[in-house]
């Protein structure tokens, strides 16, 4: 990979240790994967940050010094940050996990904690460059709002901060944003339907970019940015793709699908239904996979109203949110309200990055990311998928 020359003497530590170790990341990169370069990033998204995951390899992390070169934010960590004791968090682990946090935030990251940067105020502009690692955002990135993303480890995203670049490789090219493959959609779909047919596209075309159609009636409306979360969350999740185009959604996808020929799938309402039928009786509720955004806690104060009637849930039930998102619905005091039903708003961490839900046998969730990691990640709990409205409703 061609370096200019004062990425040369990054390389060679004329900029001290850090920026070394960081360069020397991102050119093992490029070179394994034939970039030409490095060109500069908007921003980095870096995972792998929860004590759960990352362990003791944050002492790497505690080793550098100095800031990043770019905007730079954190997928969650495994605790809320505030609530940790009553989540059953023991001191040892969250002294860890403060511990990790301060590592990163000394660097200039900051500690917001989220997988959905792009909701509180980190979103990219089309055709951005970043390194954003969290496969939910990195797909949302590009598919949904046209930046340009690899899929990258928290080492590659780490290292890219540092340096302020990335490999131009992959998903940064226009001509390998191309589709692949055209998956046609012969049903109308809402809530949860989209991350049942996000998990069986990602599972279906593993590595090729999907051209998705959706289908389309006067009594169908055209996912909203939540569906749209969702999607991108399963598809990651089941599929090895950075990215998929939607016609009418991703910027540039109708120009895209004349570049696209040969093979098609064909996803039928039968196809989604499978995902419904599971049998297991759940003992917890989880929202929040990506992290809820605002319009769903909102969502799911006002189903809590409906199906609640004042009642208290009688299983366990957690919200996961971004704490700037739960504090934009606090003008209203809506998590209170929320949690006079029983139910828990978390912050910072989510079912699967934190050790405090591995307690459990089923959860029902929303979420196609959480019914592909919770069976892997969870203390081999099973997941069961059903809509907001049904996870509600199961809670009384
Ligand atoms: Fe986010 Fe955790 Fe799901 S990081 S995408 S809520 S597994």
């Amino acid at each position: 990979m061609h370096l200019t020359k004062e990425e040369e003497r990054i390389y060679k530590g004329e900029e001290g240790w850090t920026k070394k170790k960081a360069m020397e990341i991102l050119v093992a990169i490029g070179d394994i994967n034939h970039a030409s370069g490095l060109i500069p990033i908007k921003s980095a998204h870096i995972s792998g940050v929860s004590y759960k995951t990352i362990g003791e390899a944050f002492e790497f992390v505690n080793r550098l010094e100095g800031t990043v070169e770019v905007e730079s934010t954190l997928n969650p960590i495994g605790m809320d940050i505030e609530k940790w004791t009553e989540m059953g968090i023991s001191e040892a682990f969250a002294d860890k996990q403060k511990e990790v946090l301060a590592a990163y935030k000394k660097l200039g990251i900051s500690a917001e904690c989220t997988c959905v940067p792009y909701l509180i105020g980190h979103a990219p502009k089309k055709g951005e460059h970043l390194a954003w690692a969290e496969s939910s955002a990195v797909l949302y990135a590009n598919s949904v709002l046209g930046a340009r993303t690899n899929m990258e480890g928290a080492p590659s995203a780490l290292a890219a901060a540092l340096i302020g670049k990335t490999p131009f490789y992959g998903l940064h090219q226009l001509e390998n944003r191309k589709p692949e493959i055209r998956v046609c959609v012969k049903c109308a779909l809402t809530n949860a339907d989209y991350s049942a047919l996000g998990f069986l596209i990602g599972d279906l075309v593993g590595d090729k970019i999907p051209l998705i159609e959706l289908f389309s009636s006067s009594a169908s409306s055209p996912p909203g940015k939540d569906e749209l979360k969702h999607l991108a969350a399963a598809i990651g999740a089941t599929g090895s793709v950075g990215m998929y185009h939607i016609k009418g959604i991703t910027p540039g996808a109708e120009e895209m699908e004349s570049k696209l020929s040969g093979e098609k799938i064909e996803i039928e309402e039968s196809d989604l239904e499978e995902f419904y039928t599971a049998n297991n009786e759940p003992d917890v509720i989880a929202i929040g996979c990506p992290h809820c955004s605002s319009a769903e806690i909102r969502r799911i104060y006002e189903l809590l109203k409906t199906e609640g009637k004042g009642r208290k849930v009688k299983k366990d039930f957690f919200i996961f949110t971004a704490r700037a998102l739960m504090q934009s619905v606090q003008t209203q005091r809506i998590v209170e309200k929320i949690e006079n039903y029983g139910v828990k708003v978390i912050c910072d961490t989510c079912f699967v990055v934190s050790p405090a839900f591995e307690n459990y046998d089923c959860v029902l969730t929303n979420s196609g990311k959480m019914l592909r990691y919770v069976p892997l990640l969870c203390g081999g709990a099973k997941a069961r998928l059903c809509g907001t409205e049904e996870c509600v409703r199961a809670a009384f």
